[in-house]
């Protein structure tokens, strides 16, 4: 038997970063997908297979998570072994990831991994509640990158337009918007967990100047939530440059980064990076106006998709 769940990427709206010290997020889930297929083997090893790289382990051999190469493979181990350990399993498992996300540029391939993963694996001895898989998703995560605010998980396990803070979880926006966004990739790879680290470093030299961006920012996410409110896309695009400058004074942007921002303004309602930056991502609020041009425009110094907010969140295919 195959058990197979998918969960979608996310694009962060406003709040990347300062999330992580317990400021507002926005954020949503996209139209693209990493899908999770999760078999019994015969074999007592468990297997992962992705087009980054394969691994492997054998059963009784489960303890030694630190030695697992690739690295990013070890959130997957780690939920693995607590499934097989909760529901005292020994079975052989294989696990083949698909995806649709490109990797390392802030879309949260890492977090729908670990969400799809953890259902899918899960699924072949008894499905789990959403809530279950976020917690275990959450857990696999920090064993590779502990200040993970738990944001990205959140939103692939529910989907849709939501609001996310540390202490009081997810929020859905119930928004009657049907908001575009281009989705631009430098092509510059980062590692969150490093980026994060940068950014710590950033706020522990400069503790009252952080403090203060801070509060801008929650200034904007509340500005922002009255511009979802009242489907002012001219607001929200502004909103999201101003942020851009914010991050910019964290130092997460880069120069490809900023020429790709300053392109999108020329055209779009405001342009940002999304997610952890160090190169990534960036975001351009469009509509039907000015989506043929930004996109034009955007496509000579990146390589650029338009997205969708994804209203599913964690799927159960199989
Ligand atoms: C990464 O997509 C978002 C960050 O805020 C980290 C986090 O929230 O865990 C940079």
């Amino acid at each position: 038997m195959k058990s197979v769940a998918s969960a979608p990427g996310k694009i962060i709206l406003f709040g990347e970063h300062f999330v992580v010290y317990g400021v507002k997020a926005i954020l949503c889930s996209i139209d693209k997908r990493i899908i999770a297929t999760s078999q019994c083997i015969d074999e007592k090893i468990i297997k992962i297979k992705s087009s980054l790289g394969e691994s492997s382990m054998k059963l009784d051999a489960l303890e030694g998570l630190d030695s697992i190469s690739p690295k990013f493979m070890k959130p997957f181990f780690y939920i693995i072994q607590k499934t097989m350990k909760e529901r005292n399993e020994s079975t052989g498992i294989e696990v083949v990831l698909e995806s649709q996300i490109p990797a390392g540029v802030g879309l949260g391939s890492s977090s729908a991994a670990c969400v799809a993963v953890a259902a899918s694996v899960n699924g072949l001895f008894g499905k789990l509640t959403r809530e279950e898989v976020l917690k275990i998703a959450i857990e696999a995560e920090r064993t590779i990158f502990e200040q993970n605010s738990g944001a990205d998980a959140s939103i692939s396990v529910f989907g849709g337009l939501a609001s996310y803070d540390r202490s009081t979880g997810f929020h859905n926006i119930l928004s009657k918007n049907n908001l575009n966004f281009i989705i631009s990739n430098s092509g510059q790879t980062h590692n969150t967990e490093e980026v994060v680290q940068q950014v710590k470093n950033f706020k522990e030299k400069n503790e009252s100047l952080f403090f203060n961006l801070c509060k801008q920012e929650e200034e904007i996410i509340r500005n922002a939530t009255v511009a979802l409110e009242k489907n002012n896309i001219n607001e929200l695009g502004l909103l999201m440059s101003k942020n851009h400058e914010l991050l910019k004074k964290i130092g997460v942007s880069t120069e490809k980064i900023d020429l790709m921002i300053n392109e999108a303004k020329l055209t779009s309602y405001g342009a940002k990076i999304t997610g952890a930056g160090g190169g990534g991502c960036t975001i351009s609020l469009v509509d039907d106006h000015n989506r043929k041009k930004t996109l034009n425009n955007l496509q000579k110094i990146s390589d650029c998709f338009i997205t969708r907010i994804d209203h599913s969140g964690l799927r159960y295919e199989q």
